[in-house]
């Protein structure tokens, strides 16, 4: 595929190079089309050497071959990480005063904007403006990272890990609907841990890989997304806002709070059933008799709270998803749980043989209430995800 690489002046340039190393190495022709300010930054030499084709930011250059429409005509794809403030600025705006600005305005292809700009700057009203702006022209432009900047301040503006601005390009690139654009959607990823004792903990094997990907994938697809993440060691997914937490009391009150003003809900965590009646405030010694027993108390059901919720309320999100794993009985056990929980789409997972905890491929069976049961055939978890946004979408338009 070939694929352009657009870089506006923001010190996260540096990190460009390993985005540009991703896609030439996956086989993708790249060119770099840098701002003049960004040559400041890192200079032409690197952006040829990593690409393997002549650089230039300048229309006035190779006159004869047009650069300033070919470029932007062949391109199969469009991303300009970073995307300074002035840069979205001028691309909402139709303005075209170097190659990066004329090719964003030739290019027919998908176009994927990677913000990082001091907080000021991404949260000014001009900016939030621009790029709603973009947005709504189909652009998939991924929210900054929130995380130290330059110099020693901290907040929402950094570039986003480059492999996870890849993975955006890449579910773009294979032509995904972009039918989430405009929805508010709250995953919840990983497993939550209940204290027994300041140092101990009782926990379940989820690693927040399907819920990244759930997140991954919804933000290739145009959704804003909160992703509510227990006890996860994964990088970032780029474009999602990551709510850190330990515990189901925790998840429980992040997902309720980002779920007010959300249009979907998919509950991905495996959430702790029961907790310790009590935690002990300091560490459980060993004694000589019988250890005491830890009692157990049951912990409250989020996913059927939700439920319960838009119900009574007649509010909250138009779809929730549950995710249940299950050894025996699969489907019978699915659709009880299915009408107890009283969500839309409930993904079963059979638990074992290579699927489901810690491994990149998953297969499930979506039960849906008032309807047929849609088989997902065992694939990576991204593709898995995709196959819940396709139902998740139409129940959203
Ligand atoms: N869930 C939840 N709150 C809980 C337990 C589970 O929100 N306290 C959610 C999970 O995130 C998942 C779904 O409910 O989306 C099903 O989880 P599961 O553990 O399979 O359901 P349980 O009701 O606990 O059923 P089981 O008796 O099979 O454990």
């Amino acid at each position: 595929m070939k694929v352009v690489l657009g870089v506006s002046g923001g010190i996260a340039a540096y990190k460009a190079c390993e985005l540009l190393r991703l896609f030439t190495e996956s086989g993708h022709e790249v060119r770099v089309v840098p701002t003049r300010e960004v040559l400041r930054f890192v200079g032409e030499p690197t952006w040829a050497a990593l690409s393997g084709n002549p650089v230039t930011a300048d229309v006035w250059d190779d006159v004869h071959e047009v650069p300033h429409v070919r470029i932007g005509q062949r391109a199969d794809l469009v991303v300009v990480a970073p995307a300074t403030a002035n840069t979205l600025a001028k691309a909402a705006h139709g303005l075209a005063d170097d190659l990066l600005t004329n090719t964003l305005l030739t290019a027919r292809c998908p176009v994927v904007f990677a913000p990082a700009m001091h907080t000021e700057m991404w949260q000014h009203p001009a900016t939030r403006a621009n790029v709603a702006t973009l947005r709504e022209r189909g652009a998939v432009v991924i929210d900054p990272a929130v995380g130290r900047l330059t110099g020693a301040d901290t907040g929402p503006g950094r570039l986003p890990d480059p492999a996870e601005i890849f993975q955006v390009c890449l579910r773009v690139l294979r032509g995904r609907p972009r039918d989430l654009a405009g929805h508010k959607i709250v995953i919840s990823a990983g497993g939550t841990r209940e204290a027994i004792d300041p140092v101990r903990f009782i926990g379940n094997r989820s690693s927040g890989l399907q819920g990244y990907a759930l997140a991954r994938t919804a933000v290739a697809r145009g959704a804003e997304v909160t992703l509510v993440a227990a006890n996860v060691s994964l990088p970032d997914p780029a474009g999602a806002a990551v709510v850190r937490v330990g515990s189901t009391a925790e998840l429980r009150e992040a997902v309720l709070a980002a779920s007010e003003k959300a249009d979907a809900v998919v509950m991905a965590a495996a959430v702790a059933d029961f907790r310790p009646a009590s935690r002990h405030e300091s560490k459980i010694k060993k004694t000589d008799g019988e250890p005491d027993p830890i009692h157990l108390t049951k912990n409250p059901d989020i996913l059927a709270e939700l439920g319960r919720l838009r119900r009574e309320a007649g509010a909250g999100p138009r779809v929730i998803v549950g995710f249940a794993a299950e050894t025996d009985d699969v489907l019978a056990n699915g659709q009880a749980k299915l009408a107890r929980k009283g969500c839309d789409l409930l993904v079963v997972n059979q638990v074992g043989e290579g699927l489901a905890f810690g491994t990149p491929d998953n297969a499930a069976t979506v039960l849906v209430a008032g309807g047929e049961p849609v088989e997902v055939p065992r694939g990576p978890k991204d593709d898995v995800a995709d196959a819940v946004w396709d139902l998740v979408a139409p129940r959203l338009s």
